[in-house]
């Protein structure tokens, strides 16, 4: 999994690892507002039966920050914050990709029976999508500019 973390008026995305609880009875993960992740949780959820060819995402948020999660199987998180791409790796289900505000993401080759979670800084408001890539780049420009 690769990893990117960038400052300043860029939008950032980087690996996020929870704690694990490991025992002859299986392993537990937990995770709690503002001491795992930045931020305090406002929504959960999550895709699943999603289709090997599928292809989810496709959009930026003006002020959501979210963790997306590998629960089971794995699936890969392609990101673009207006001047840099990179792609991730979700299979481990310790470990989450945090996505910053203004970041564009796409998802795809989901393994058979992935399930992807999603834990939201915002409860659901269509007003905060940006669904256009060029308008999601003339919008970065702008605020970097
Ligand atoms: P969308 O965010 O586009 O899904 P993805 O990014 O995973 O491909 O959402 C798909 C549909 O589900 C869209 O009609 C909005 C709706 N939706 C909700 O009603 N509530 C939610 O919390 C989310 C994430 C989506």
């Amino acid at each position: 999994m690769s990893t990117t973390h960038q400052d300043g008026p860029r939008g950032s995305v980087r690996v996020i690892e929870l704690p694990v609880v490991s025992d002859t009875r299986g392993d537990l993960t937990f995770v709690e507002s503002r001491r795992h992740v930045p931020f305090d949780i406002a929504r959960v959820y999550y895709l699943y039966n999603v289709p090997v060819d599928a292809e989810r995402g496709g959009h930026a948020h003006l002020e959501l920050q979210q963790v997306l999660f590998a629960l089971s199987g794995s699936f890969r998180v392609s990101v673009d914050d207006g001047f840099e791409t990179s792609q991730h790796w979700l299979r481990d289900p310790r470990k989450g990709l945090l996505i910053d505000r203004m970041i564009w993401r796409e998802m795809d080759s989901f393994s058979q029976g992935a399930v992807c979670m999603v834990l939201a800084s915002h409860p659901y408001d269509e007003a905060d999508y940006i669904r256009e890539h060029r308008a999601f780049l003339e919008k970065v420009r702008e605020g970097a500019a």
